[in-house]
């Protein structure tokens, strides 16, 4: 897949490095706190895998699958969420995991519906963010780099489902997308 992508837009180094520095900010804002870890799938699977082991506190995992659909026609994307949470996360604080913020919408909706389980506390922590692109406003705590609104691909994030597996992150080429 070198063949196609060429250069890293963000090398496994620099990856690497910021995702340590978020692991030390997360372990030292929930410091003796209760914190569950939801990893959005499929999207967040390699960072989250990455970040967890970066964060020196006794958290619990879970995940949600969230697919985000675009119907001809609508103005807005509608979020569907496939899955159901399988720790209890009331009264605990919550962490929710994302591979990109683009619009803001899915994150949003995911943070909306988690706050019906009455958790202490919902933060968001993405890999990338697209602020040029922001449709909402949204709170997004952390943040490991910020990126043009261009298509990326790799290190979790795919084009039609593929690339998820590239080891770095690319630029989707326009005649590609
Ligand atoms: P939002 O709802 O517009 O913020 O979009 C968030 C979701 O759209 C992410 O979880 C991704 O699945 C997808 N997405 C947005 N931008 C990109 C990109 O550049 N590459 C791959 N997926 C993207
Ligand atoms: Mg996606």
């Amino acid at each position: 897949m070198a063949e196609i992508f060429g250069k890293p837009l963000i090398t496994q180094e620099a990856m690497r490095a910021r995702i340590c520095e978020l692991g030390k900010q997360i372990s030292k804002d929930y410091q003796g706190k209760d914190l569950v870890v939801i990893g959005i799938l499929k999207g967040a699977y390699v960072f989250f895998a990455d970040l967890v082991r970066v964060i020196q506190l006794p958290i619990e995992i879970d995940f949600l699958i969230a697919t985000g659909t675009k119907k001809s026609g609508r103005p807005a994307k509608t979020v569907k969420i496939w899955t159901e949470l399988n720790e209890n996360i009331s009264r605990r604080h919550v962490l929710l995991v994302e591979d990109i913020v683009d619009s803001g919408l899915t994150a949003q909706y995911l943070v909306s519906k988690l706050h019906k389980h009455r958790p202490a506390s919902v933060a968001v922590c993405t890999l990338l963010s697209k602020p040029g692109n922001r449709q909402i406003e949204i709170e997004v705590q952390y943040v490991g780099f910020e990126v043009p609104p261009v298509y990326i691909v790799g290190y979790g994030l795919d084009f039609e489902q593929k690339y998820r597996n590239l080891p770095y992150l690319a630029k989707m080429a326009p005649e590609r997308a």
